[in-house]
């Protein structure tokens, strides 16, 4: 038994295969494209895993999907692989478009083939499941109740929007052809290896760093936080229990501001690794431009997941943020690897232009 993962060298993917192999003999190809957010450093804990096959290459190629699915007749595959970061996609959403849309179709398709080709018992026991996020929910106003699954698409930005055209093709994949998919929509993720482009890794960096923490607007935005190793669990369980054609939300209950989340992050640091002046990590906090079209407010309800497949997250935030914070002080040549011209170049574009 095998099973094919898809942008298993990203952020989330890679804690994905790490925390399988930790408890499973399965093996699992790793279809990653390495785009700038895909990083083998993430799996170098695995090399000479026989385990773990890394393929390099892209889920919109057809051929190269098509013979890794006959060569090792996977009985499920996991979608991570993805464009996933809402500012990328406000500058320039064309290569969403192409991995989100094109690419979740192109490996919808051949996945298809092989699922039709398999025999009656392994047809059953198929699986795809794809990875999506509560963005296709839009955004709530304060004292809305939380996203269930019934909740309306509502997408905002151009990345949740291509994600949302993702799940209705998954969707439509299972009402007419009977391709056995399951989807998670997940809130916000944080832990080891996140890419420091995101909200908590670039605040912890650059709090380290001595540069400016930039929240955008009036910080009051507000996510609802998930440790990575948590949302990895909630997958394994999907995969073993959900029932087909079904959509299941993830989440922790963890809501919080924006600005509290950096004050958090600044705490654990005066703790952990203090200033050498003295001064609090606060002392860096820059309120800068806005993000356009910026959603106001995301809440999952996992009600579903947790009544229905008996999940629950085994961190709060606090043991997950703490646990956060020391990994990146732990971890920090993987910080330096992943800063490199392109990180810098992205680091100009996006925040160069945003007046404090
Ligand atoms: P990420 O950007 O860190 O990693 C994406 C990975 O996909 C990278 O390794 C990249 O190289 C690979 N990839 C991109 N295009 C590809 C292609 N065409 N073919 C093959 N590989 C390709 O993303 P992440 O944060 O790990 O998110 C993983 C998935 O989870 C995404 O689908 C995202 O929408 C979803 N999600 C993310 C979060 C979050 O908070 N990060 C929350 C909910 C859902
Ligand atoms: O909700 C799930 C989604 O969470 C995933 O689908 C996405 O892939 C993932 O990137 C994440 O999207 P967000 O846009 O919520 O994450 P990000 O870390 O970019 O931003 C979190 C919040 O912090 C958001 O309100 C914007 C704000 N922010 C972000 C950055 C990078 C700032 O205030 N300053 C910043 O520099």
């Amino acid at each position: 038994m095998t099973i094919l993962v898809t942008g298993g060298a990203g952020f989330i993917g890679a804690n994905f295969v790490l925390d399988w192999l930790a408890t499973s003999d399965e093996p699992v190809v790793n279809l990653d494209k390495l785009t700038y957010a895909g990083n083998l450093q993430n799996l170098s804990s695995l090399e000479g895993d026989k385990r773990h096959i890394f393929v390099h290459g892209d889920i919109g190629d057809s051929q190269l999907v098509q013979r890794l699915l006959r060569e090792h007749q996977p009985r499920a595959i996991l979608n991570f692989a993805a464009e996933s970061h809402v500012d990328r996609s406000i500058h320039g959403p064309e290569d969403f478009i192409e991995t989100n849309i094109v690419g979740t179709f192109r490996l919808l398709e051949a996945v298809r083939g092989y699922w039709k080709g398999l025999d009656e018992s392994a047809r059953q026991a198929f699986r795809f499941l794809h990875v999506s996020t509560d963005e296709v929910y839009g955004s709530l106003v304060a004292d809305e109740p939380a996203f269930a699954e019934t909740h309306q698409y509502q997408p905002n930005s151009p990345y949740s929007a291509t994600k949302a055209a993702s799940d209705h093709l998954v969707r439509s994949y299972h009402h007419t052809y009977g391709l056995p998919v399951l989807t998670t929509n997940c809130s916000n993720n944080y832990g080891p290896y996140h890419f420091p482009e995101k909200l908590i890794p670039l605040m912890i960096v650059n709090a380290l760093a001595g540069k400016p923490l930039p929240i955008y607007g009036d910080g009051q935005q507000i996510r609802d936080w998930l440790y990575v190793k948590d949302h990895c669990s909630a997958i394994r369980r999907v995969l073993e229990a959900g029932l087909v054609g079904e959509v299941y939300n993830v989440g922790g209950w963890n809501e919080k501001p924006n600005v509290e989340i950096v004050q958090r992050i600044c705490a654990l640091l005066d703790e952990m690794r203090p200033r050498a002046d003295g001064k609090p990590y606060t002392d860096q906090i820059t309120y800068v431009t806005d993000r356009p079209g910026h959603d106001r407010r995301y809440a999952i309800d996992a009600r579903k997941l947790e009544r229905e497949l008996g999940w629950t997250p085994a961190e709060t935030f606090e043991s997950g943020i703490r646990k956060t914070v020391q990994w990146y002080l732990d971890n920090w040549q993987w910080v330096e690897g992943v800063q490199s011209g392109s990180y810098r170049e992205w680091l100009d574009k996006n925040y160069s232009g945003r007046t404090a």
